[in-house]
């Protein structure tokens, strides 16, 4: 039987998802049932695109609360401090979809990881790695052996986070960088797009740039 999903956010991101939840209930026989979205100030252009999707706007983040304790949930939003936001506003007591990981992705042996975690076509998580509740890793994205990303951490399309490495949460590595093995990005970094992290990240700073400053 398939079980209800909301997917929380309507912009880019969140369709995102809602193609990779597509995907999965196209190649493993509909484990989910979207309802819908949710979001508490979608642009008209957004809801648009929505509709050209054929899929169902439900209104404010409020309206989850007043769905059944079945209904789960995704947090289609690509920013991770807001993602961090979102998720706190709901909170505990709902459960977050399981990982939503799509057909095209590949995971390797002995890897953990959190509810609401989604990785996109492309994205290669390799082995004993470690994803808290909500990383999302985008598309072509790579995570290499025995890293730990905490919760909400955001991996952009072609970035490669090498094995040993240790993301903090809502930390955000911008697409195609590279953090080199065995590195650390505290909790609230940003590295940006394009950027080689060669030293470890402080917490709440951004680094860009080849080596990254
Ligand atoms: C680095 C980043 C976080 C922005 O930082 P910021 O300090 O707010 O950047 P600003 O836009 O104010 O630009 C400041 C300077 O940094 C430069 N800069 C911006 N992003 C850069 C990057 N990724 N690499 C190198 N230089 C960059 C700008 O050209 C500007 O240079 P200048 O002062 O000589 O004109 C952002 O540009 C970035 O790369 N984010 C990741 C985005 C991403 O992954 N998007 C994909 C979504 S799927």
């Amino acid at each position: 039987m398939s079980e209800p999903l909301v997917i929380v956010g309507c912009g880019g991101h969140g369709r995102e998802v809602y193609g990779v939840v597509h995907a999965i209930n196209e190649a493993y026989g509909e484990p989910w049932k979207v309802l819908g979205f949710v979001d508490d100030a979608p642009s008209d252009v957004n809801l648009g695109r929505l509709s050209l999707l054929g899929a169902p706007f439900l209104g404010a983040l409020a309206e989850l609360a007043g769905m059944g304790d079945e209904v789960r949930y995704v947090i289609g939003i690509g920013d991770p401090r807001v993602r961090a936001k979102v998720a706190a506003k709901i909170g505990r007591a709902r459960t977050a979809a399981a990982p939503l990981i799509h057909p095209d992705a590949s995971v390797g042996l002995g890897n953990e990881f959190g509810n609401g975690v989604v990785l996109l076509a492309g994205a290669r998580v390799t082995t004993n790695v470690t994803l808290g509740r909500h990383v999302h890793v985008n598309q072509n994205a790579t995570v290499g052996h025995d890293s730990v990303l905490d919760d909400f951490v955001q991996v952009n399309p072609l970035a490669a986070v090498s094995g040993d490495c240790r993301l903090g949460e809502r930390a955000l590595v911008g697409t195609t960088a590279a953090i080199l093995q065995g590195l650390s990005v505290g909790a609230g970094a940003t590295v940006g797009a394009g950027a080689c992290v060669v030293r470890p990240v402080p917490s709440d700073t951004i680094v860009k740039g080849v080596p990254a400053r």
